[in-house]
């Protein structure tokens, strides 16, 4: 397998970063994801907090989302091969040139070693040299200093907040609209 960059393998899309691996997402992924999903730890942190997914509702999503050619989903491996999650550059709007990078570690004990910042930067670098995006955009809760680190450390910037929009653990908590830019990506 070639060292760096995008390439196909056996059929399937590979992008390889500097400590993970991104692939397309299979069906066979679903049962972890129903795992991860289901689970308050991680699902607190994303914007649809699915509780209560089934495998069957899985595959079905999986299966709808592979024939989504503009949407881009892609598998987290670690350089072993192990899954761990999914990071993604979804609501691709063609005209403009904008998408919306969704990002989650389902293996909680693969948090806070820099694989997130590592899939996150190589999905970036896809869609801004491949996809040739003029922006890339995200919401992000502020009860997640992890991921608000790992987004200013790749050169996102806060272009608005949502006041005291979400509720979590007894409290109204700030959202926040952030987004980086070719150029900013570029520079
Ligand atoms: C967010 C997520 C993708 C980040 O990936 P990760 O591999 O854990 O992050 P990294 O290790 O690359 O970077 C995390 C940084 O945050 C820091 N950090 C962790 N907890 C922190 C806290 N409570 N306050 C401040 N910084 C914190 C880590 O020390 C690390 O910084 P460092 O590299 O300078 O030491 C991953 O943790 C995850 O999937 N979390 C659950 C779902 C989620 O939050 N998704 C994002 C939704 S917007």
């Amino acid at each position: 397998m070639p060292q760096k960059g995008f390439f196909w393998y056996n059929s399937i899309m590979v992008i390889k970063g500097d400590k993970v691996t991104l692939r397309h997402v299979r069906l066979s992924d679903a049962e972890r994801f129903v795992k991860w999903l289901n689970d308050p730890k991680v699902y607190q942190y994303l914007q649809a907090q699915a509780r209560h997914l089934t495998l069957k509702k899985e595959r079905k999503w999986i299966r709808d989302s592979l024939k989504n050619k503009t949407d881009k989903r892609f598998a987290i491996e670690t350089l072993e091969h192990k899954h761990i999650g999914v990071v993604s550059l979804e609501r691709v709007e063609v005209k403009h040139k904008r998408a919306t990078l969704g990002i989650f570690i389902g293996e909680k004990s693969y948090w806070n070693k820099g694989l997130g910042t590592d899939a996150a930067r190589t999905i970036l670098k896809y869609g801004f040299e491949k996809m040739k995006l003029h922006k890339v955009e995200l919401d992000v809760f502020g009860y997640n200093p992890r991921a608000l680190k790992v987004y200013k450390r790749l050169g996102f910037k806060k272009e608005g907040v949502k006041r005291e929009h979400n509720y979590h653990k007894g409290k109204f908590w700030d959202v926040y609209h952030m987004s980086i830019l070719d150029r900013e990506w570029k520079g």
